[in-house]
């Protein structure tokens, strides 16, 4: 892993690709778009969607779940249920951290987490969560080629790809006080083996160790270019530019690599007169994108003529968006 990977020599993916952008912009459509492309070029792609409204479904044709299940061949899809992943996510936590504080502050730790997840983070904490689970499971068995993420929308997602480095030092100081914790307790038992066995196969300080692991893990898959790109999709408006704009910085502050912009929904050039003021306003907005991110790859798909539903309309996207890769 790490290393950009050429199956055939035209085609080079990396194992972890994200797409951003505002809702409502073609994310979910693009994502499943490169996933295809990714497939038809013989490398085994699994999409990941987390649109609560079910439309990778809509958009493929077909049904999702939370298991993994076949689309096409080369390709699967999964479904994260972000209520569900949430609820389960902090339940987690719960536990952990109900077993390493003392009971005086347990109900305080328990109202702290009610809180938590009804915030409105919470469910992006869990389905970045679930990411960082399917990246480890990636980089240890190798089940897919490539894993494409229909992300969130820009604010959250960006708030939480820096997670890594605040959990990590926040579950640095949980394993260090359990480890204190655990001392203790050998050192009451020191004349009673069973107790001693119990104090070194600690459960929680190994969970919490696996999870710190983790993610250290995809915090390095995530600022390695050869490993991970995240793309932006957004339409030739004026708002999308000044908001790719700032989430390209804030990616960038983090050292996360930007692999491009997708401007979708491009009107195209023989639309026809009633078109015209558009088109007009759109080739300013084009011209601006351009200049804006000179350095960056810039790929542009066409507005369809309806929405996309289908492997079909999916592939006529993905003609167009397997190339920003290349
Ligand atoms: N290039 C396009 N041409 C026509 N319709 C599109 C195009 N891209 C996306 N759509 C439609 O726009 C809607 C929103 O797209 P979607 O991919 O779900 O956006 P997001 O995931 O960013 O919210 C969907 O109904 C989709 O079919
Ligand atoms: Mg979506």
């Amino acid at each position: 892993m790490g290393e950009e990977t050429e199956r055939n020599s035209a085609v080079k993916y990396r194992p972890f690709t994200f797409f951003g952008g505002k809702g409502g912009t073609g994310k979910t459509s693009c994502a499943a778009a490169y996933a295809y492309s990714l497939s038809q070029r013989a490398c085994r792609t699994l999409l990941v969607s987390t649109d609560p409204a079910h439309s990778t479904s809509d958009i493929l044709g077909l049904p999702l779940s939370a298991e993994v299940s076949r689309v096409a061949e080369n390709f699967w899809g999964i479904e994260i249920d972000a209520g569900l992943e949430a609820k389960r996510y902090i339940t987690s936590i719960q536990d952990k951290m109900l077993s390493i504080v003392s009971p005086v502050i347990v109900d305080e730790i328990k109202r702290q987490m009610e809180i938590a997840y009804t915030s409105p983070g919470a469910e992006e904490a869990a389905i970045f969560d679930k990411f960082v689970e399917l990246m480890d499971e990636q980089g240890a068995g190798k089940r897919f080629d490539a894993i494409v993420f229909d992300t969130a929308p820009t604010g959250h997602t960006l708030r939480l790809l820096s997670l890594p480095e605040i959990l990590g030092s926040w579950i640095e100081s949980l394993i260090a006080k359990r480890q204190q914790a655990v001392s203790l307790f050998k050192m009451g038992g020191r004349f009673d083996p069973e107790m001693q066995k119990r104090a070194e196969d600690d459960p929680v300080i190994e969970s919490l160790t696996l999870r710190r692991d983790r993610f250290e893990k995809s915090r390095r898959y995530l600022t390695d270019p050869s490993a991970c790109a995240f793309f932006f999709v957004l339409n030739a408006e004026k708002m999308p530019i000044l908001e790719t704009g700032r989430a390209v910085e804030m990616l960038q502050k983090y050292g996360i690599p930007v692999g491009g912009l997708i401007v979708n929904r491009v009107i195209p050039e023989d639309a026809g007169a009633f078109f015209e003021p558009r088109l007009a306003a759109q080739g300013e907005y084009l011209k601006v994108i351009r200049e804006r991110f000179a350095h960056m790859k810039i790929a542009t798909v066409p507005l369809l003529r309806t929405d996309v539903q289908g492997l079909e309309q999916v592939g006529k996207i993905a003609n167009i968006i397997g190339e920003i890769d290349s």
